[in-house]
């Protein structure tokens, strides 16, 4: 059996909520072979102060970190936590969370785009402005759900067009001009436009890419209305889909890695549409494997081995600056099982349950 021995991997996006099941979100990821996690910010109140108790409107991040570890996330050897970027967010904010060292990100969201993505400010709001000028000073890195916000349906996605590739198209070479040492993470990128674009930004900018993202095409979403696939960014086309293969893969690359993404939702279903966001807790390694192995990357070879750990393991927390891990674990070429996660909030569906196709791969800690 093909027995990969790997360090414990970071998932450098992803989400734990808040309330009674942030304890089993959490359970799910340490016995998928996480070793530390970028919880993210989109919380009920946002994420959006540096310390102290918060309120009901705004919770710090202080507060949310105590939050996670009280509900087991202890365990992580890295925790981090981006501040949600608000109409609030002043500069003496970001000198605040630099100072106390509590502040590694800032998260920007479109509003209304994705998500509790309510409080998010439009990026043209950001580009110039003192806020960012101060995370470039303080090397504070920047997280990007890059989506055009507010367009008209037939824009939002077409054959041609996407608002994923009119973000990157419209806005982020603008950031860059102004913002010249802004470190950046575009956030599970989904189109060969955004891919393109970071390959070609340099070594300041990278991305993470979600298995889901890797692994299926809206097709899969359409065919059958599988809405446990409904995340966003939507998966795309199948050029996209081979895009990010081709850029996960690609031989020494160090821009790409894994962000899962992974989004709990008890009810996905709402009265006039579907909640957006995958749940791939307990799973993600493994499907991040099965989308190597479906790009055509041997993982019995050194070098299928190599790109693999680069992408899970190595590339995010190198551009974090993490500490390196003592720990690791097994990914076995093996039937695995999918888990349907009991929460007292209700159940909730992983991939790739539903979606006619079996884990090939298991975790063994
Ligand atoms: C995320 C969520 O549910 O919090 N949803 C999603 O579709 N990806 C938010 C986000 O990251 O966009
Ligand atoms: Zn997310």
């Amino acid at each position: 059996m093909l027995s990969l021995d790997l360090p414990k991997w970071y998932d450098l996006h992803t989400h734990f909520r808040q309330g009674p099941s942030m304890a089993a979100y959490i359970k799910a990821h340490l016995e998928m072979g996480c070793a530390g996690v970028i919880a993210m910010p989109n919380t009920k109140p946002p994420v959006s102060l540096i310390s102290g108790p918060g309120n009901e409107r705004a919770w710090s991040i202080e507060h949310y970190m105590e939050m996670v570890r009280q509900a087991g996330g202890d365990a992580f050897q890295c925790l981090i936590v981006p501040l949600y970027l608000t109409k609030d967010t002043s500069p003496s904010l970001i000198d605040e969370g630099s100072a106390s060292g509590l502040l590694r990100a800032c998260k920007y969201y479109p509003p209304h785009g994705t998500t509790n993505s309510e409080h998010g400010v439009p990026m043209s709001k950001w580009i110039g402005s003192a806020v960012f000028k101060r995370l470039e000073e303080t090397e504070t890195v920047l997280c990007i759900h890059g989506e055009q916000h507010g367009l008209p349906g037939e824009s939002y996605l077409g054959s041609k067009t996407s608002a994923e590739a009119q973000f990157y198209r419209e806005f982020m070479p603008r950031l860059l001009d102004a913002h010249p040492d802004l470190r950046i993470v575009c956030e599970h990128v989904t189109s060969k436009e955004a891919v393109a674009f970071v390959q070609s930004a340099g070594e300041r900018v990278a991305a993470t890419v979600t298995p889901q993202h890797l692994l299926y095409t809206l097709g899969h979403l359409i065919q059958g209305l599988r809405y446990h696939l409904y995340c966003l960014p939507i998966v795309k086309f199948e050029e996209d889909r081979l895009a990010l293969r081709e850029a996960v893969t690609a031989k020494g690359q160090r821009q790409f890695f894994a962000g899962t993404d992974s989004a709990p939702h008890t009810s996905k279903a709402t009265e006039c549409g579907c909640a957006a966001g995958c749940y791939v807790g307990g799973c993600a390694p493994q499907l991040y494997a099965m989308a190597f192995e479906a790009s055509g990357v041997d993982l019995a070879s050194d070098t299928g081995r190599g790109a693999f750990q680069r992408f899970l393991c190595d590339n995010g927390p190198s551009f974090y600056g993490l500490q390196t891990r003592d720990e690791r674990f097994l990914l076995e070429r093996a039937p695995g099982k999918s888990r349907i996660l009991e929460t007292e909030e209700g159940r909730i569906v992983p991939l790739p349950v539903g979606m006619d196709l079996a884990l090939s791969w298991r975790i063994s800690i």
